[in-house]
């Protein structure tokens, strides 16, 4: 097979998805042939490998800002990765991905993350699931008992002049973890007729403000149909400063209990940390569906010198060994100073010698900048080898924050 990979042009859209709609299952009603002028979807770099006329394999890859460290770090969001049935098995993925990488390199991003239908397709490709966006389904019943907010913080219905506030009290939020996205790329923008109006995405989004109407927290929720108590209110966000506030929008959501049989929330935190907003509810009856969420460095130096690090001075020689991932491959020193980071280029180790420093696979890198893992157990997992010196420092640098995500893309 003589394989072409090259970004797509609007004449390869209808294969791409026709491939896609045979991998992900078809929409209910026929979609119309993309209008030149309206290809690509917003923010998306469409990728695709022909084999002659056949297109045998497609991708998109979307620009988004993610928070690590206390940094809105440049990262190339994955979606929509398909080879055609025929073609699975001979290797079309790599160079796919290859290509890809290179141009998000190129384009300035740091980091790469996706949503995988199975972790072991990416793992090859320098991927490792570090967090899940969970789908978490609360019965009424375990809503029932959250105390009410203390007499300062009520709760009040949004309207659209309250959309800076709802944006910065996400951000607020988001900035303190590691992995969400900041929302300022499309299609998540969290534009007011998504929220209010006739097209709004939500039935309503509530607030939870303070005295002065400070917003505090805010939950989109969308009702459902029916009032037998086997619905679900849909609920997109849930995001609370304080735990009072967080009481407040659980004690509207549960307000519906007599014509809804739960609450069926879209968060994070199943896998590695909890969901702040949660630790208030009295009840932890509750059944989560995780998607796992997956993160491979693209920019060594560029991600973990851009890190706002805890109030230390240290100076730690690190190396990254992965043959599945050459563009990482190399060693560098990470020096903090008082919490600010500058990691230098090392000459790279001689051919043979022994890892004499702490040194990472590609996965092993991802989940200890993210946070997700600790150097002992990634050495568990074979994913950290080396002189075991500096992996208690190691983890207080990068262990601070905890991993969330609340976007599917
Ligand atoms: C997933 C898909 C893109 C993989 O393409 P492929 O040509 O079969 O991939 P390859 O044979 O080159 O395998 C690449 C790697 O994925 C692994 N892999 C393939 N299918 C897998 C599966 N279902 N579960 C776990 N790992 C899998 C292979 O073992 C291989 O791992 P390695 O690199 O460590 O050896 C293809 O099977 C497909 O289009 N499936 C349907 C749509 C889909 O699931 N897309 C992914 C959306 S996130």
């Amino acid at each position: 097979m003589a394989l072409e990979i090259r970004r797509s042009v609007v004449a390869d859209a209808p294969a791409a998805r026709r491939l896609g709609e045979e991998a992900f299952g078809s929409p209910a009603a026929r979609q119309p042939e993309p209008e030149a002028r309206r290809w690509p979807s917003a923010n998306v770099r469409p990728w695709s490998a022909h084999d002659g006329a056949e297109l045998v394999a497609a991708l998109g890859v979307r620009r988004f800002t993610s928070w690590f460290h206390g940094a809105a770090v440049p990262t190339a969001g994955f979606a929509g990765v398909t080879v055609a049935a025929e073609h699975r098995g001979e290797g079309v993925l790599g160079p796919l991905f290859a290509a890809a990488l290179t141009e998000a390199r190129e384009q300035g991003e740091v980091v790469s993350t996706l949503y995988p239908s199975a972790a072991g397709i990416y793992r090859g490709l320098g991927y490792e699931v570090i967090g899940s966006y969970d789908e978490v389904q609360l019965p009424m019943s375990a809503l029932a008992t959250v105390r009410p907010p203390s007499g300062e913080v009520r709760a009040r219905r949004a309207n659209p002049a309250d959309v800076e506030a709802i944006r910065a009290v996400y951000g607020s939020w988001a900035a303190r973890q590691n992995g969400p996205l900041t929302r300022e790329e499309k299609p998540f923008t969290a534009q007011p007729e998504e929220m209010f109006g006739p097209d709004a995405a939500y039935t309503g989004v509530s607030l939870a403000v303070g005295p002065g109407d400070e917003v505090l927290g805010f939950a989109s929720w969308t009702r459902g149909a029916g009032y037998d108590r086997t619905g679900a209110l849909e609920v997109d966000d849930l995001v609370a400063l304080t735990p009072d506030a967080a009481r407040a929008l659980w004690r509207v959501l549960g307000s519906f209990t007599a014509v809804a049989g739960s609450v069926r929330l879209s968060t994070s935190g199943g896998w590695t940390g909890s969901d702040p907003s949660r630790l208030v509810l009295p009840d932890h009856t509750a059944t989560t569906t995780s998607r796992p969420y997956m993160l491979r460095l693209l920019d060594v130096a560029g991600a973990l010198g851009a890190a706002h690090l805890p109030p230390v001075s240290a100076q730690v020689p690190f190396a990254v060994v992965d043959p599945r991932t050459p563009d990482i491959e190399g060693a560098w020193t990470i020096v903090v100073d008082d919490g600010v980071a500058h990691v230098r280029p090392d000459a790279p180790p001689a051919p043979g010698a022994g890892p004499e420093r702490l040194t990472f696979t590609s996965a092993g890198l991802a989940l200890s900048y993210a946070g997700a893992a600790s150097t002992a157990n990634l050495r568990l997992a074979g994913l950290v080898w080396g002189p075991a010196t500096h992996d208690r420092l190691w983890d207080a640098l990068w262990h601070g924050r905890d991993v969330h995500v609340r976007d599917y893309f």
